[in-house]
């Protein structure tokens, strides 16, 4: 899709799209105040690379997280949520990123997991993320805990594929029926099928090709 079709996409000519390109490209072209939620799985910055050799783009350069949230912040309405995962020992340089976007922290959210999927000086067996606030929005109808169980996708589709359980409830609460969610890292389109099958529109970006191949299939046919 190119540069003109996004800007279709995000006039709402065209509610539902994966977008192939860098995602701070991508959505400058996006209007400001369009998106009504962001649930989104960046590059952890953590040289990922998977038990059978597969890589993440842009998990060893961090020259995109500040600007990439600059334009979430942007596009985002305003008094809405992005839910953001990240990786735990680079959380410094997520919290400053996300704050000079003009993010507020409103909560943390903590993913058990019953296996660990790392192991050095502990076994590291939760993933996290952050709600973050644009600025004050309304609660949610119902709250949800922010302990919540793991659930292994089996990373068949992409190395750290997120589980469409994991991502459900995160949609039910922070977005409803009809609203734009966007995932600007969005691999291969996790939240986009939770977002179809919770009645939401949405639009993914992902840098590298296959992927967006993967993930728009994969929300035609709604794989799990
Ligand atoms: C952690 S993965 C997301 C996995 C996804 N949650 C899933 O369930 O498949 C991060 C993704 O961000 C993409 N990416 C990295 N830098 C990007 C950029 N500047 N713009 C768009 N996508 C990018 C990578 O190609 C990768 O697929």
């Amino acid at each position: 899709m190119n540069i003109e079709q996004s800007k279709q996409v995000i006039s709402g000519f065209q509610p539902n799209a994966v977008l192939k390109g860098d995602c701070v490209e991508v959505m400058r072209q996006f209007r400001t105040c369009t998106v009504d939620f962001v649930l989104t799985d960046p590059p952890y910055l953590a040289h990922y690379c998977s038990r059978d050799g597969r890589t993440i783009a842009n998990d060893s350069d961090g020259a995109w997280l500040k600007p990439a949230f600059v334009q979430i912040f942007r596009v985002l309405r305003q008094d809405s949520f992005c839910v953001s995962f990240y990786g735990w020992h680079q959380a410094d340089k997520f919290i400053t990123a996300w704050r000079e976007a003009g993010f507020r922290l409103a909560g943390h959210l903590t993913f058990t997991k019953r296996y660990p999927s790392a192991e050095r000086f502990l076994q590291y067996q939760h993933e996290n993320a952050y709600l973050l606030a644009k600025g004050n929005p309304p609660q949610p109808t119902q709250r949800i805990p922010d302990v919540l169980e793991w659930k292994y996708s089996g990373n068949k589709l992409h190395p750290t594929q997120k589980p469409l359980c994991v991502l459900t409830p995160l949609i039910q609460c922070f977005s409803r029926p009809g609203d734009l969610v966007l995932d600007p890292f969005c691999g291969s389109g996790s939240t986009l099928v939770v977002a179809k099958l919770q009645a939401r529109r949405f639009i993914g970006i992902d840098l590298n090709p296959e992927y967006c191949d993967i993930a728009a299939n994969r929300v035609r046919s709604r794989i799990a």
